[in-house]
């Protein structure tokens, strides 16, 4: 039914120097050559720290791997006074094909609200970078509100008022889940996806149908196929598990744990 291409993603958020990174970059691909890996299965994308971009797309490109390229963050500019901030261009001049926009711990820890995340998300789209949109809600937040009513506003509210949208991808990471190793039930979340989907179906068309929802929060190679069984899930956003090259490749694997 659906011909969404899995996508596995390594957010290693603010670990690993460059040359920890090339070294984590090098297993993991050997790694999934040695298991016969074929990457028309799934997509597998590393999402370095803005210091290692540079050292991957360079490794990547000559050793010609397979593996996707994306960073953690862009700027709503373009250049300009805006000390420390990273801007798409510099970002499309490294070949970075995807961009975290509107992790929670951005929400959180830098006060990122909707409408940043908006304009993050129509700069990601202005450079031909696909923004691959965090949403997710609190444990209060689950318990005010149930599951789905957070992700589908945040998800709503990052889609708003683009003259049109590009390509992209939303991740659904409950922030109970992040880092706790208290995991949702894969049911819990094709439950969110289907209802983002919905409410993308209902604002914005059948381009529904193409995006890709991931599911992230404490996800593990022995929990990855609960989550891909669904037609609903079309991927993870991985945290801890994507520091670990054997980890990372079990995940991206996930296709070798489904007929268990
Ligand atoms: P963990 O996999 O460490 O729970 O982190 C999830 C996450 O925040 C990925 O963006």
């Amino acid at each position: 039914m659906t011909n969404r291409v899995p996508f596995i993603a390594g957010n290693w958020k603010m670990n690993l120097d460059h040359q920890q990174g090339i070294a984590l970059v090098q297993k993991l691909a050997w790694t999934l050559k040695d298991a016969n890996f074929d990457y028309a299965t799934a997509e597998v994308a590393v999402f370095p720290g803005f210091t290692s971009l540079r050292s991957i797309q360079t490794l990547i490109d000559a050793d010609q791997f397979e593996l996707k390229l994306g960073a953690q963050d862009i700027s709503a500019h373009d250049s300009g006074a805006f000390t420390g901030e990273v801007s798409g261009l510099a970002l499309k001049k490294l070949d970075v094909q995807y961009v975290l926009i509107g992790h929670s711990e951005r929400r959180q820890l830098h006060n990122e609200s909707d409408d940043v995340v908006r304009s993050k998300t129509a700069a990601a789209f202005k450079h031909g970078i696909v923004p691959v949109i965090c949403v997710g809600e609190t444990l209060e937040e689950l318990e005010s509100e149930g599951a789905a009513a957070v992700p589908v506003r945040q998800t709503l509210a990052a889609l708003a008022e683009h003259e049109s949208l590009g390509d992209f991808i939303i991740a659904y990471e409950p922030v109970w889940a992040i880092g706790t190793g208290q995991v949702a039930t894969p049911e819990q979340a094709a439950s969110v996806a289907l209802k983002i989907r919905d409410a993308i179906r209902a604002e914005h068309g059948e381009l529904a149908d193409r995006v890709r929802i991931l599911y992230g929060g404490s996800v593990k190679a022995n929990n990855v196929a609960g989550f891909l069984r669904s037609p609903e899930v079309d991927g993870v956003l991985v945290g801890g598990a994507s520091l670990d090259s054997e980890e990372f490749s079990g995940i991206a694997r996930f296709q070798s744990h489904l007929a268990i």
